[in-house]
């Protein structure tokens, strides 16, 4: 996904706007490029690579001006390369243009504009719109918000999109649709951006365009908001932002990512606070009780999510079905939107993103909504396009989440489902009360025991040294942990880039135990409570077959510790919980064994952070 910066004011916005794409590197990218506005002529410097390929390319150019807009490209048409980079130019060299997202109509668009003499230089769908503004301005001698308004309604797709016209150095227009937008407002100046973190630093106040929505920002003026459709002015809502800076630091951590693993005590913690009261018994989830008759009544419930997040919801569904007897299904959210599925008025969506910006999953329960379901969003971004899309839902308040890799949002997500689950369980009566405050008073200590998982830093360090060179690495767990065998094995292949699959430990019999040898690291999530006399089995089928043994134990294990080659303990828990814990010593072998491997461990090769393209 490639992020997009803008400013407009009275400093220099070349420094704002680099620095600014330099806090956006984390959503993925390919190629970067700024573009500065002077009175009859531009700056335009762009690059396939990094934004420091970008600087490089930028000295000794005009860089004084102040307004400007810059872009990180996450290519979908035309190879990443210098003239697919945005921003883009208009046949004349008036409008400049970045574009996060997809024209899916570019084509007969890019021909009907042939047809009217305009020539292209990229394959980009975005020049393509680069040049219908251009159209429609001098056709109609539209201003540059008319023209991108009328431009926009001839587009099929998603976008947000900054653009500037050389005629007057006074005015940014931006827009949105599937995209995320947000404009920073400070003392006489704008900032424009994907997200908050380029200007958090300069202001806190920060408009989030709606889907549908655009803004014309001119120097020294209010921003207005109007809808693409129908030019309706509307009044945006000022949001105060909740990130510091610091927050997006890497904290003194060497990556992102071990940051982030580190955080999972306080991140669990500030996604329970002010929902789970174990000391009035009980817990507050306002997303849940303001329609509760939805999910009381639910006949059904659906998860819908990608990667992490569809693992998330695969612990969602033992969670709900085993505390609150509800059915739920669990859904790719791409092959969910494409099969037609039966979705009935009485079933309970819930979608699940870390960047809720995910295109699959935003299409899939957009497709939900168009049939009548109610649709519920556990997001970790405010503001997010699926957060806004859903009758409402509960925040994962992990804070920015930049590695790539998802680890605190993950546990977040499981633990809002299973503050879900077991309210639903409390209030249809299949819990008891004793049991239900139990499991909370045992929910409010797990920051302490994921404090606790963490201290096996050291000892996983030295297994990552054994086993970082291995070509393959199977996971395995039962029950809750199958799941978290899934989500260890996406851990380790996606930034080690070792071949790694999850499995359900019952299932090595009916194939993959095939593949064990003396080469095979298998990964066996073995706590006390769970399956543990059947996992131990699967742990002796592997070690009559030479297979190295690395199980996570329940602390004070001493049968499994007979068996295994390494056990990384974690604390006792009941085993509704043990994901929580299980999944911290796995996210820290793969970035250890990722770090060892020289990997680019925050920004792993051909990943984004958000996939907001198909
Ligand atoms: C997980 O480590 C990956 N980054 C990826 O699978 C991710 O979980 C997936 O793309 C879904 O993203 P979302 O949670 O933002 O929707
Ligand atoms: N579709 C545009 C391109 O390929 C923008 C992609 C993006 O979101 O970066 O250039």
């Amino acid at each position: 996904m490639c992020g997009i910066v803008g400013y407009i004011g009275a400093r220099e916005a070349y420094p704002i706007i680099i620095n600014g794409l330099r806090r956006l590197e984390y959503r993925g990218y390919d190629s970067a490029g700024i573009v500065l506005n002077y009175p009859g002529s531009n700056e335009l410097i762009k690059t396939k690579g990094k934004v420091a390929d970008l600087e490089e390319k930028s000295k000794g150019k005009q860089l004084n001006a102040n307004i400007g807009i810059g872009h990180t490209r996450w290519a979908t048409h035309g190879e990443p390369n210098d003239v697919n980079s945005h921003p883009h130019l208009s046949n004349d060299g008036r409008i400049m243009l970045v574009h996060n997202g997809i024209i899916e109509n570019y084509e007969p668009l890019k021909i009907q504009l042939k047809e009217y003499g305009f020539t292209f230089e990229s394959e980009t769908d975005s020049e393509v719109l680069a040049n219908l503004i251009q159209y429609f301005k001098s056709k109609e001698n539209l201003s540059l918000t008319e023209a991108v308004r009328y431009a926009l309604n001839e587009v099929v797709g998603a976008y947000a999109i900054a653009v500037m016209d050389n005629e007057s150095s006074d005015e940014i227009v931006v827009a949105r649709l599937g995209s995320p937008l947000a404009i920073g407002l400070g003392e006489d100046e704008f900032f424009i951006a994907s997200d908050a973190s380029p200007f958090v630093e300069f202001t806190k106040d920060a408009i989030y365009l709606e889907d549908g929505e655009m803004a014309t920002i001119t120097r020294g003026e209010e921003v207005i908001v109007r809808k693409i459709e129908g030019n309706e002015i509307v009044s945006p809502a000022i949001q105060e932002l909740q990130i510091g800076l610091e927050q997006i630091e890497k904290g003194g951590y060497e990556h992102f990512m071990l940051k982030e693993i580190n955080e999972q005590p306080k991140s669990i913690l500030d996604t329970m606070r002010g929902r789970l009261l174990p000391e009035e018994g009980l817990i507050r989830m306002a997303g849940i009780w303001d329609h509760k008759e939805k999910f009381y009544n639910a006949k059904r419930i659906i998860i819908v999510a990608c990667g992490t997040s569809w693992h998330a919801g695969l612990v969602g569904e033992y969670l709900i079905e085993e505390f609150a007897r509800i059915p739920v299904e669990v859904e790719y959210a791409s092959e969910f939107r494409y099969r037609n599925p039966i979705i009935n008025k009485d079933d309970v969506v819930i979608a699940i993103s870390q960047s809720g910006e995910t295109a699959d999953t935003l299409a899939a329960l957009k497709l939900a909504k168009d049939k009548g379901a109610f649709i519920y969003g556990i997001c970790n971004v405010v503001g997010s396009s699926i957060a806004r899309l859903t009758d409402a839902g509960s925040f994962t308040h992990a804070g920015p989440e930049i590695g790539v890799a998802s680890t605190k949002a993950f546990t977040a997500q499981l633990t809002v489902l299973t503050l879900i689950a077991l309210k639903l369980g409390n209030h249809n009566g299949n819990l008891t009360t004793e049991r239900y405050r139990s499991l909370c008073y045992e929910l409010m200590n797990i920051p302490q025991l994921v404090e606790k998982a963490l201290e096996s830093n050291d000892i996983i360090k030295e297994i990552a040294a054994k086993y970082k060179d291995s070509e393959n690495a199977l996971y395995l767990g039962r029950g809750y942990n199958f799941p978290t065998a899934l989500e260890g094995a996406l851990k380790l292949k996606e930034i080690s880039y070792i071949h790694a699959e999850g499995y359900p430990a019952a299932e090595m019999k009916h194939g993959p135990i095939a593949l064990i040898d003396e080469n095979m690291p298998v990964i066996v999530i073995a706590p006390k409570k769970g399956h543990y006399d059947k996992v131990v089995s699967n742990i002796q089928e592997i070690k009559s077959r030479k297979g190295k043994i690395i199980a996570v134990v329940t602390e004070g294990d001493v049968q499994v510790r007979d068996l295994a080659d390494y056990v990384i303990e974690i604390p006792d828990c009941s085993e509704e919980f043990s994901p929580i814990l299980a999944t911290i010593p796995l996210q820290l072998l793969s970035y250890h064994i990722a770090v060892m491997r020289g990997a680019n461990v925050d920004q792993p090769r051909n990943l984004a952070k958000s996939v907001t393209v198909e």
